[in-house]
């Protein structure tokens, strides 16, 4: 494997992934895909006063996702609404030890995955999700 461009923690994340299944009771699902690669990421959340106490994953997509994807559901436990939202893609990838900037755009979706889901949960609780809806223009539209 010395010859991948990909660090330990990533090829850690992607043999082993942390968190992978579905929360029966999540308080929010969130699924999002990128229609250049056609990769898919379904995200669960279970939030118990304001904390995000538990989260899986469903990523149909390439080794970058599902590392990004373990991460990212690792990152936000324990922490608030607020601040799972300022999770950025790079944050992720660093917490992975880097991503080889082509493979940058599937630590995006781990990203929009979460804020989708934190977005399904405001919609069930009657609040206005509309400042951290996944934004379509982050997606990287190269070469098809
Ligand atoms: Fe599609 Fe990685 S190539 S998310």
């Amino acid at each position: 494997m010395a010859d991948l461009p990909y660090s330990e923690k990533v090829m850690d994340h992607f043999l082993h992934p942390r968190n992978v299944g579905e929360i029966p009771d999540a308080s929010g699902v969130g699924s999002v895909g990128n229609p250049v690669c056609g990769d898919i990421m379904k995200m669960f959340i279970k939030i118990e006063n304001g904390v995000i106490v538990d989260a899986k994953f469903k990523t149909f997509g390439c080794g970058a996702a599902i590392s990004t994807s373990s991460m990212v559901t690792e990152m936000v436990k324990g922490k608030t609404i607020e601040e799972a939202l300022k999770i950025s893609n790079k944050a992720v990838a660093e917490a992975l030890g880097g991503l080889p900037a082509i493979k940058m755009h599937c630590s995006v979706l781990a990203e929009e995955a979460l804020k989708s889901a934190l977005a399904d949960y405001y919609k069930k609780i009657g609040k206005d999700p509309s400042g951290f809806e996944p934004k379509e223009d982050s997606h990287e539209h190269h070469g098809h």
